[in-house]
């Protein structure tokens, strides 16, 4: 997604600069061309020897470096985006008001890219009326705002004024300017997760899906353009990405609902979510005391998701399924596309190492209905996600 993006990075006098280090790490890791420009102050927080050998060019820092003017208009020219990070108070306040006292004001002036803003700044000069002012002016001119967070900050107080996280800005950058369009107008569904079937108002039936390959193939799809609708049984994974719609979900009854709404009008449906396959019959209302020394529950087998929406689908539309087996395992996954009239499956066998439940990598065969199959070898989650979406990409509409 970054490969071959030219990314200008500003960076102004305070603590947060630490950050932009690992950030300019993670941009060239990922392919990007990354040049740093920085104000008199920042040299005091980062290093200019670091910053260079990292993104692999000279630091500009003065307006005239030794006897050479440096050309701050063509530096907003190459750069696809410019983000300015951290954004201190005072360069905050210089550029709501066009003053133009060093080099990265006078790139930030003749920028004719998109400039992105990470402010960073102690709690009550980011409550300060003025800089309020200052910054809605700066949005009103145009400029992107990564929103500061709350946490500890370099005054030891704790409030509102931290610069978001090297990961969320790299994350950012991506979101808005760099989705490709391959799937641009499309609308994408993913299920992801376990499901919980609830016994009485504290137990529950779930199962050791963590959702990382679901919220891994969620993403892989919107970064490719489409809109996409993530409905997730309980877990702990979050998304950085804002344009993604997430519907939280408790039961397969809950989740069966929210896939049969979504998947109308949906070109793309994945469904990697761990349904549970069984629910109590009658879920207590109260708590259940330990009475008895055996107990048994009865339970009834859940709606299947995947064979509904392969009733359902109509021409167009790609169905993706899952099937985890640890025996026969080609046949039961192709039993399943078969029976769920599904146009594609993807397998996970439990006996592949540092596969599946909880672990960040995977590795996958992908049947299509075609008789076509590919084997994706062990990589993380992410690569697995990426090859994924390529292959869904490549059968669909055709
Ligand atoms: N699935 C679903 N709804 C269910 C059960 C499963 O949508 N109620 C989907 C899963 O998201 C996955 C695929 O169906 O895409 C898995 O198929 P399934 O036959 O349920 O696999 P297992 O539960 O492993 O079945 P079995 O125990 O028979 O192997």
């Amino acid at each position: 997604m970054l490969k071959g993006k030219k990314i200008l990075i500003g960076i102004t006098g305070s603590i947060a600069a630490y950050k932009t280090i690992t950030l300019v790490r993670l941009l060239i890791k990922a392919g990007a061309e990354v040049k740093v420009v920085m104000t008199p102050a920042a040299r005091e927080f980062a290093s200019p020897v670091v910053l260079s050998t990292l993104s692999k060019n000279t630091v500009i820092h003065d307006l005239v470096e030794g006897d050479a003017w440096s050309n701050h208009v063509m530096l907003g020219r190459w750069a696809d985006v410019m983000l300015i990070a951290p954004l201190s108070c005072n360069t905050l306040a210089k550029m709501a008001n066009g003053l133009c006292d060093n080099v990265l004001l006078a790139v930030y002036l003749s920028a004719t890219c998109p400039v992105v803003i990470a402010p960073a700044m102690d709690e009550d000069m980011w409550h300060h009326p003025s800089t309020k002012r200052n910054l809605v002016q700066l949005v009103k001119d145009g400029n992107h705002l990564i929103e500061v967070g709350k946490g500890e900050l370099a005054s030891g107080l704790f409030g509102d004024g931290r610069m978001a996280e090297p990961e969320e800005i790299g994350q950012y950058l991506i979101e808005n300017f760099f989705r490709t369009d391959e799937l641009k107008g499309q609308k994408a569904m993913v299920t992801a997760g376990p499901t919980y079937e609830a016994i009485d108002p504290v137990r529950f039936i779930g199962n050791h899906s963590s959702g990382k390959m679901g919220f891994a193939i969620a993403e892989e799809l919107y970064l490719r353009g489409a809109d996409v609708t993530l409905i997730t049984g309980p877990t702990s994974q979050q998304t950085n990405y804002k344009g993604i719609t997430i519907k939280p979900v408790v039961s397969a009854d809950d989740m069966y609902n929210a896939a049969v709404a979504a998947f109308d009008g949906a070109a793309i449906a994945v469904m990697s979510a761990a349904v549970a396959d069984y629910k109590p019959v009658l879920a207590s209302q109260e708590k259940i005391k330990k009475k008895q020394d055996e107990w048994s529950i009865e339970l009834v087998k859940n709606k299947d998701i995947l064979h509904q929406l392969g009733q359902q689908k109509k021409k167009g539309q790609f169905l993706l399924g899952f099937a985890l087996e640890t025996n026969n395992e080609k046949e039961n996954a192709l039993s399943k596309l078969k029976a769920k009239n599904a146009d594609g499956i993807v397998l996970n066998s439990l006996n592949d190492k540092d596969a599946g439940f909880g672990v960040d990598t995977n590795t996958v065969t992908i049947f299509h209905q075609s008789g076509e199959e590919m084997k994706v070898a062990l990589k993380s989650k992410k690569e697995v996600a990426t090859d994924i979406v390529s292959f869904i990409i490549k059968h669909l509409h055709v």
